[in-house]
């Protein structure tokens, strides 16, 4: 994905944008995140937006549809969805911006504090009836495990994330926000607490210190082990496959070989490689 410049932008999309928004004082794209080719915080004479958007027709314009989705359900948890669209050729969100820097998951950050009472009140969230399309854990990982009904022990009735990089989870204000719901995902409660787990190990916890941070998520703490140990193992061949199609592709990321190596330290740990 290539994150395009502000001043690169059709005109077309930036008065599509300015209807919504009010006059547009300056526009600035945003130097993190992975995904979404528009991302970027504009000034108004009122306020400052968040917007992020794909064009219409792109593989990956879902994504946008599950963020929405997301936004109505975790208000308070992430900044707030104020519009979106789709029109002259782009799918774009905007949201209230919020200043504040990527969480710091390194062993001893204040941060992990913040992100755990941040998981606790997501752990609490109600999904209404008749809500927007989102992923489904059983389906997301169901080509990753041996026999596909094993995925089964991941379905459940809670909304996950799964994409907890840390710079989708800003600091600000003393708490923890989370931005970025393009892999919205109804499935078990304690597959949020696993995911950050992974990205723990990454960034410096041994296998024992990030179960112990992931167990203080009562989810997680009372999970069933030898659904955890599937997704565990699911997780070594996910990771791994992607780390090895980015080096067929030569588009190595030494982020992606770390979780690679982060997954399959884990399920070692866990006895399930
Ligand atoms: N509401 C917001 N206010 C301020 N910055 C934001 C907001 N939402 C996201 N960001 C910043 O923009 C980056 C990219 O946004 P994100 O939604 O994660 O898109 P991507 O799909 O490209 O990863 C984030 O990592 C974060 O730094
Ligand atoms: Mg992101």
């Amino acid at each position: 994905m290539e994150r395009i410049q502000w001043d690169d932008l059709p005109g077309s999309l930036k008065n599509a944008i300015s209807v919504r928004t009010g006059p547009i004082t300056t526009g600035h794209a945003v130097a993190d995140g992975m995904n979404s080719p528009l991302a970027a915080v504009i000034d108004t004479e009122t306020a400052k937006v968040f917007v992020k958007g794909l064009p219409s027709g792109h593989r990956q314009a879902k994504t946008q549809l599950r963020e929405a989705a997301a936004a109505p359900m975790v208000k308070g948890i992430s900044p707030e969805l104020l519009w979106q669209f789709d029109e002259a050729g782009w799918n774009v969100l905007g949201f209230a911006h919020l200043e504040g820097r990527a969480a710091d998951y390194r062993p001893g950050s204040p941060d992990l504090e913040l992100i755990i009472n941040l998981m606790a009140t997501l752990a609490a969230v109600e999904v209404p009836n008749g809500h927007e399309p989102v992923k489904y854990a059983e389906d997301r990982w169901k080509s990753y495990v041996d026999d596909p009904r094993d995925a089964e022990v991941l379905a459940g009735p809670s909304l996950i994330h799964t994409d907890w990089m840390p710079d989708n989870v800003l600091i600000s204000g003393g708490r923890a926000w989370l931005v970025d719901w393009a892999w919205a995902t109804l499935g078990a409660a304690w597959i949020d607490p696993a995911c950050w787990l992974l990205r723990l190990m990454a960034h410096g916890h041994t296998a024992e210190q990030a179960e112990a941070l992931a167990r203080r998520l009562p989810a997680y703490a009372t999970a069933d082990p030898a659904h955890v140990d599937v997704f565990a193992h699911a997780n070594v061949s996910m990771w791994t496959e992607i780390d090895e199609q980015h080096n067929r592709e030569n588009t190595a990321a030494v982020w992606i070989t770390t979780i690679a190596r982060a997954a399959r330290r884990w399920a070692q740990h866990r006895g399930v490689l």
